[in-house]
């Protein structure tokens, strides 16, 4: 109590993007100035070096550093060459993102409901959702927790549909000991500045074992070209930056402690939090890396405004869940009970490389008061 009382005072912040990467400044200066003095922006060494690092990482053989997670998403989806109009299974309670690259893709999105306990795609509803115009599985690691992929790749090899990973907030995490992007054809990932290998801007990557897609992605991120003004067929410009890649490079070498601080964290919150608040469901199988710690509880927003009255920001991932937003209204009449439940529920807590444990049993403190 006597060390804490200090926190009494003071802000937790949810987040805090300068503090996350402070420790890198040094390193990322010698970064930018290697860049700079090389004169090469575009699709040179660091990208080619990030790619290589990244693949070898995940235990994955080729990958492509694109502009954005949506982009790798959306990329993925070309390079599988459905036939337009395709239906794609995918979680309703996803960030919106993922749904829109089905739509960019120019494929029709069939959302189906997730598991209460995991937030992530129900794999026993899955099989319901299969018609014969449906193509293909994207499962979304949500909050960095791995989907249950033993049932989800047994459906597809049976309905033979293609399966991509959004692994956007789950870098790192693994599902019976191998890391997710595994299980799949091809696998997105985002480097969004606040995820767990976050860079400092926009970028993406793209993982896959799988050669022609390999391929297709890498002319699909450059105008469709790969050989220099000789244009195959119609692509995007979406190319991580040299200097992005150059700063992935340094994080990623730090990835894993950052992995093992978040979980440590989360460890606090799982021993020490009362059991009023619903906790993230925990299976030894799967190796959660909490890019988000959330809890739910049916006072939420009286939860939210009473952590912020005691100096502790929360955040909620999401307020709305995809088939209420504006701009997929097509999608409204639908009802998706579990996903509503999840959207009005849950709370994200701070569990961020910035905080300390001290810190974290600040909030569990104040929580436990609530
Ligand atoms: C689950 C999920 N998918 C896709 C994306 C898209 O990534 P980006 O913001 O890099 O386009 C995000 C980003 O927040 C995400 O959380």
């Amino acid at each position: 109590m006597k060390e804490t009382i200090y926190l009494k005072n003071m802000m937790i912040e949810y987040e805090n993007l300068f503090k996350v990467n402070l420790p890198y400044f040094e390193k990322y200066r010698q970064n930018f100035e290697e860049v700079l003095q090389s004169g090469w922006f575009i699709l040179g060494d660091n990208v080619k070096k990030f790619e290589k690092e990244f693949s070898f990482y995940n235990n994955i053989e080729y990958c492509s550093g694109v502009a954005s997670g949506l982009d790798a998403l959306t990329i993925s989806l070309m390079s599988l060459d459905l036939e337009k109009g395709s239906d794609i299974i995918v979680p309703s309670n996803t960030y919106i993102a993922t749904i829109i690259s089905i739509i960019l893709a120019g494929h029709k999105p069939v959302l189906v409901e997730p598991d209460l306990t995991t937030y992530n795609i129900n794999p026993a509803l899955i099989e319901e959702s299969v018609t014969p115009r449906t193509r293909a599985v994207m499962v979304v690691h949500l909050y960095g927790k791995p989907c249950d992929m033993d049932p989800i790749m047994e459906i597809c090899k049976e309905h033979n549909l293609f399966l991509i990973e959004d692994c956007a907030q789950a870098h790192g995490a693994e599902y019976k000991g191998k890391k997710v992007g595994n299980f799949g054809d091809m696998a997105g990932f985002s480097f969004y500045p606040t995820k767990n290998l976050g860079c400092l801007g926009d970028g993406g990557a793209i993982l896959t074992n799988n050669e022609s897609f390999h391929l297709k992605n890498e002319m699909l991120r450059n105008y469709g070209s790969r050989k220099k003004y000789q244009n195959e067929f119609i692509g995007l410009n979406s190319r991580l930056d040299e200097i992005q890649a150059a700063f992935l490079i340094t994080k990623l070498a730090h990835l894993n402690i950052i992995i093992k601080h978040k979980r440590e964290l989360a460890l606090l919150y799982f021993s020490h939090l009362k059991e009023d608040f619903i906790k993230p469901s925990v299976n030894e199988s799967f190796f959660d890396v909490f890019h988000i710690y959330n809890i739910r509880h049916k006072k939420r927003d009286a939860l939210k405004d009473y952590l912020l009255k005691n100096n502790i920001q929360t955040e909620i991932h999401y307020p709305v869940p995809p088939h209420k937003q504006k701009a997929l209204s097509f999608l409204s009449h639908l009802k998706f009970p579990i996903s509503e439940e999840i959207h009005s529920t849950t709370l994200s807590l701070p569990v961020s490389t910035i905080h300390s444990k001290e810190e974290i049993m600040w909030v569990i403190e104040i929580m436990n008061k609530f």
